[in-house]
């Protein structure tokens, strides 16, 4: 799994830090995690790219759930 995470201002200061502490907990096998420029929608923040699919209106709080979700799908 490949995730890119908005490193941006406007993301980072909604908690896109604390999103990746999300996810590094979860220990997922082969892991590929990227900071990322601003994607440009964030507005729509915090954004995610997960598998080249842009994930937004992410947060600390329901990170966890959104990649489990992509977990099952794969
Ligand atoms: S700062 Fe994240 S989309 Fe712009």
């Amino acid at each position: 799994m490949r995730i890119r995470i908005c490193m941006g201002s406007s993301c980072h200061l909604k908690g896109a830090y604390d999103v990746v502490k999300k996810i590094k907990e979860l220990d997922i096998k082969n892991l590929k995690l990227y900071g990322s420029l601003c994607f440009g929608k964030c507005e729509s923040g915090i954004n995610i790219e997960i598998d080249g699919e842009l994930v937004s209106h992410v947060s600390p709080e329901n990170v966890q759930e959104i990649v489990k979700k992509f977990m099952k799908e794969r």
